[in-house]
């Protein structure tokens, strides 16, 4: 058997990708108390906030709000996603540690999404890349459909490859490898994590998968056995995406959590503060959790 990372970080995304796609308004004063509770349950790195156009995506609206009012603590990275100089400018404003600059490997999705080519999308990073080093403020690229995408279907490895080259060159310190549509399977993962390994430091590389076709585990495993050990996840499995018709959430961040901890993988994450920041979200916006591992904790607590 390969040998898994003995550590791994787990960037909470719950508070913007989980968010963004909810349809009921959730006011700032909710998502500053999830993310500060998601603070207290020891997460190094959170993504509170989206400096995009607020006509794109009306939830993220209030970010400044957020980034101005939540209990930081020293050391936490709390991120905040910036397509172009507008929201680099914003993000600067609002004292985030990580900007996020997102492209996409498939063609039609960057249309969709951000509203320009791969290319153009590039370009754009180019000033927020360098804003971001001029300033000290880490760098992170997301890569949506690195495993398949809504509008085109297949997407070929050399595309993902030639986008983390392209981010690896504007000097991100860690690149996402997306499956905005949750359509990847492990073997597939691994071909597409191994692919971008050869492009980019393995220890700078996150996985950060949907769980719409219920394989965000699984994919989570695969990554682990190449060595990855970076992930993203949503609270209660929060979140899918605008521009993903029929997307789900994220994984769910405790599901993630129960299974490292039955692996022995380390993650500086306290699961029972994280069950109930599950627990206070959903119950705000009205529904059960979609985390399996948060709701049977739950209900044992319960018992
Ligand atoms: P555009 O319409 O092509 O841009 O949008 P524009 O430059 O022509 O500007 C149009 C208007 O937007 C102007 O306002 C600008 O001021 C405003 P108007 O004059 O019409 O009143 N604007 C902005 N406002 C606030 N902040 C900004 C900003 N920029 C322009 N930064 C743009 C281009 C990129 C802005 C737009 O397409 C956009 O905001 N897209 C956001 C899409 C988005 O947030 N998607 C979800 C996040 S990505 C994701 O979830 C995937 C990920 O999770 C990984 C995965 O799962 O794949 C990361
Ligand atoms: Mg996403």
């Amino acid at each position: 058997m390969s040998s898994l990372p003995k550590q791994v970080k787990i960037v909470e995304v719950g508070p913007r990708d989980g968010l963004q796609n909810e349809r009921e308004n959730v006011p700032a004063e909710i998502k500053i108390e999830l993310v500060n509770r998601l603070t207290t349950a020891g997460f190094q790195n959170i993504e509170a906030a989206a400096f995009v156009s607020p006509k794109w995506v009306p939830q993220m609206a209030t970010s400044a709000e957020v980034m101005a009012a939540i209990k930081r603590k020293p050391g936490v990275i709390y991120s905040a996603l910036t397509p172009n100089m507008q929201g680099f400018e914003a993000a600067l404003a609002a004292k985030a540690d990580e900007v996020v600059i997102f492209g996409s490997a498939s063609e039609a999705f960057s249309q969709k999404n951000i509203n320009c080519s791969i290319a153009e999308s590039i370009a754009r990073f180019e000033g927020v890349a360098k804003a971001a080093k001029e300033n000290g403020i880490r760098l992170r690229g997301s890569i949506s459909c690195a495993f398949g995408c809504p509008y085109q279907g297949e997407v070929p490895l050399d595309a993902v490859a030639d986008v983390v080259g392209r981010m690896r060159d504007l000097g991100c310190d860690e690149i996402d490898i997306a499956d905005t549509i949750g359509v990847a399977t492990p073997r597939k993962t691994q071909a597409v994590m191994e692919r971008a390994i050869r492009e980019f430091r393995v220890d700078g590389l996150s996985g950060h998968f949907h769980d719409t076709y219920g394989q965000a585990l699984a994919n989570i495993y695969a990554s682990l056995e190449v060595g990855i050990a970076i992930y993203h996840s949503s609270v209660s499995g929060l979140g899918g995406c605008p521009y993903a018709k029929g997307a789900t959430g994220n994984v769910a961040t405790e599901d993630v959590l129960y299974m490292m901890q039955g692996l022995g993988i380390e993650t500086g994450i306290d699961l029972d503060i994280v069950v109930d920041a599950g627990q206070f979200i959903s119950q705000f916006l009205n529904r059960k959790g979609a985390s399996r591992a948060g709701n049977a904790i739950a209900a044992k607590r319960a018992a």
